[in-house]
């Protein structure tokens, strides 16, 4: 029988493109809210012994896990034979340690909460610091889609003699990669956090590199600190116009438009938005259907 595929975010493009890779039904669900603010939600298709896929990308999360929460329980109890959750970008994942005493590490309650929520979970890029792998906190099967190889043909694509960079020691599992598939050198910096909107980064020993361009990668792009403050570096090393990659353009305040003087910035499309140059649907569908029974 054909999967139901629910879309719980407002990320259309991406949703539409992914239902059409995996030949999935695309299901109808009434959402609203009721006067007092608590949501209402009705399924409009029989999902009994079907398998259902629902694609919710949660960042900005708090806003969404409730919704997501309260459809997986409704398709479960209406029947569904598995309940798969496809999340490019994942919440929470960078509160992985208690940094100062009383603190939320909040990845652990999160996993725990979509753990009991639904049968499966494929996701882009998590942030794995501390962690080493998302079974260390989450308790279903989980398939993590790798950006490398999809952002490694785009720099082969687009840029000429490229040197990579990555901001700081979590970024090396990316840029390593990317590195070694785009056959380009690379180079990983220092990075010191001493507030949100914070951040040191060493420089770069770029020498060798004079002819070459300088293509920053990193998993996250939020208040956009990180990239800023290596842009810095890289433009008083006098190479050309950085293109700065993020696998998640979060783009928290002006960071766009802070980042955009400075660099060309390219992301994947985990994330809606105009930078988005990188496809991951086909790449997300492979990962669906290796979770679904057969
Ligand atoms: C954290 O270590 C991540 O890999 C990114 O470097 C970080 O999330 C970027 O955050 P921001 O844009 O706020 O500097």
């Amino acid at each position: 029988m054909t999967s139901l595929f629910y879309n719980l975010d407002s990320d259309t493009a991406l949703a539409a493109q992914l239902c059409r890779s995996l030949e999935a039904e695309a299901g109808t669900l009434e959402v609203r809210h009721f006067p007092d603010g608590e949501s209402y939600l009705r399924i409009h298709d029989p999902c009994k012994d079907r398998l259902c896929v629902i694609f919710c990308n949660l960042f900005q999360p708090d806003k969404k896990t409730l919704r997501l929460i309260f459809l997986a329980d409704t398709l479960r109890e209406l029947g569904a034979k598995q309940v798969l959750l496809v999340t490019p970008y994942l919440a929470y994942m960078r509160q992985d340690k208690r940094f100062h005493e009383g603190e939320c590490v909040s990845s652990r309650p999160y996993a725990r909460l979509i753990s009991q929520a639904v049968d499966g979970m494929i996701t882009i890029d998590p942030h794995l610091h501390r962690y080493h792998s998302l079974s260390e906190i989450y308790s279903i099967p989980t398939i993590v889609v790798k950006a490398a190889p999809l952002i490694a043909n785009w720099i082969s694509h687009n840029i000429e003699n490229p040197v990579l960079i990555g901001p700081d020691s979590e970024s090396e599992q990316w840029v390593s990669e990317v590195a070694e598939l785009a056959s380009a050198p690379f180079q990983i910096l220092e990075k010191q956090r001493f507030g949100d909107y914070q951040v040191s980064v060493s420089s770069p020993e770029l020498a060798p590199y004079h002819a070459h361009s300088p293509v920053l990668v990193d998993d996250i792009i939020s208040s956009g600190r990180t990239m800023l403050e290596t842009i810095a570096h890289l433009d008083q090393a006098g190479l050309s116009r950085t293109t700065a990659i993020g696998v998640h353009g979060i783009f928290a305040g002006s960071a766009y438009t802070q980042l955009s003087e400075k660099a060309n910035v390219i992301t994947t499309d985990c994330i809606p938005h105009i930078s988005n140059k990188i496809e991951t649907s086909e790449a997300l569908a492979k990962a669906v259907r290796q979770l679904q029974p057969v």
